[in-house]
């Protein structure tokens, strides 16, 4: 087995959705970590041409970008049951609207189930307030159901005692060892969520999530062996953002890379109300591109490639443009200041952008030099 990994290079927000929707079919699995906190969006195209957006917050992306791949939820993950059934429900019921049957989807028995209490306990914490936590606000109780893990609180729930196997199969997934299962796959695809300025342990403390979010940190939560991968695609923004500060002022939710600045939305002609959270819908904070940051992304990630989304933001004119519109391979010599920054990128990391996001439904596979 191979693997590759997908990580933010950021802090979340990245567009992780759009370039694992761009890479699916090369793998016929697919492993998702994390929680609810993070949402990855994707488009699929029907036989009539119409748009239909997925916003996929437990559940690989694969679901809708290669039905024909196996789809796991890894033994890290911390599920919100009401979004994971629900998640669950939307899937039968576009694939049945098609007279299709859904993808097969593995839960590991290990994954924890969020309890009430563990959304009580966050809510009633200082988290949201001191840090602009997205999981305290939206109610969600990721970082109380990982501090639980951590302590083996007697008032865990596993995958495995929440739903019996005929309760799963009868919601449309089953529970079985998804490291075991990875490993009999070729190629395997692990989508990771957040952004490595959030790891927990080499992030701006106090200010990140409650799990290690880089390559490394989601071969553990999917139980596959580091030395499986082969392939890690770092996702960079042209403008990184972060979420909304605790109470709508500036800088609480923590800084920037010193080689960045905070900018407005509006200074770089985008409208603010197209950059809200995809979880809890906050207008996001905005900074101009660190350089600083992404050398320490590809050194903590071991990225291979990088691939460079929101190049729309930098020239309005690549918007949308595709490497299905336009061939596959595109060179940028029409549009300078994306093809700048793809090369500055590529000469202060010694990494190739191997693609190019140019909206939430567009991506361009670039030349590699
Ligand atoms: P988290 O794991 O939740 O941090 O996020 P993510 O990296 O998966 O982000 P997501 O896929 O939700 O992308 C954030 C938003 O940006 C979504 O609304 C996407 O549709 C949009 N998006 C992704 N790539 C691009 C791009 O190249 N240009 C533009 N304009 N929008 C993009
Ligand atoms: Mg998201």
């Amino acid at each position: 087995m191979s693997a590759c990994a997908v990580v933010g290079g950021q802090y979340g927000s990245e567009g992780k959705g759009l370039i694992v929707g761009h890479v699916a079919h090369e793998f016929s699995g697919h492993v998702r970590v994390g929680a609810a906190n993070a949402g990855h969006t994707l488009y699929t195209r029907d036989l009539v041409g119409e748009y239909h957006k997925h916003v996929m917050q437990q559940l690989p992306c694969s679901v809708y970008a290669d039905p024909s791949a196996v789809a796991y939820v890894g033994p890290g993950a911390l599920i919100s049951p009401d979004i994971f059934e629900a998640e669950l429900l939307t899937l039968r019921e576009f694939y049945a609207g098609r007279g299709e049957s859904a993808p097969v989807v593995v839960v590991d028995p290990r994954a924890h189930v969020i309890q009430e209490w563990q959304v009580y306990k966050e809510q009633l914490s200082d988290l949201a307030e001191r840090i602009g936590s997205t999981s305290a606000t939206a109610n969600e109780g990721i970082g109380a159901c990982q501090a639980a893990r951590v302590m083996r609180d007697s008032g865990c729930v596993i995958a495995g005692h929440y739903w019996s196997e005929s309760e799963a199969v009868g919601m449309g997934f089953e529970l079985g060892d998804v490291p075991a299962a990875a490993w009999e796959h070729d190629a395997l695809l692990l989508e990771g969520t957040q952004g490595t300025g959030l790891s927990l342990t080499t992030g701006h403390f106090p200010y990140v999530t409650s799990r290690n979010t880089t390559a490394a940190g989601l071969c553990a939560d999917a139980g596959v062996a580091p030395t499986r991968l082969d392939r890690v695609i770092l996702v960079c923004r042209t403008y990184p953002i972060r979420v909304a500060s605790p109470n709508g002022g500036t800088g609480t939710s923590g800084p920037f890379y010193p080689d960045s600045e905070e900018i407005s939305w509006e200074a770089i002609g985008v409208d603010p109300q197209s950059e809200r959270t995809t979880v809890t819908k906050k207008v996001r904070r905005v900074a101009t591109f660190s350089m600083d940051q992404i050398k320490e992304s590809v050194m903590l990630n071991g990225a291979t490639e990088i691939a460079l989304t929101f190049a729309d933001y930098l020239d309005p004119r690549i918007a949308g443009l595709s490497s299905s519109s336009s061939g596959r391979w595109q060179s940028l010599v029409d549009y300078p200041d994306v093809e700048r920054a793809v090369e500055s990128v590529q000469e202060a990391t010694g990494v190739p952008v191997s693609m190019v996001g140019t909206g939430p439904r567009s991506v361009l596979d670039v030349f590699i030099r």
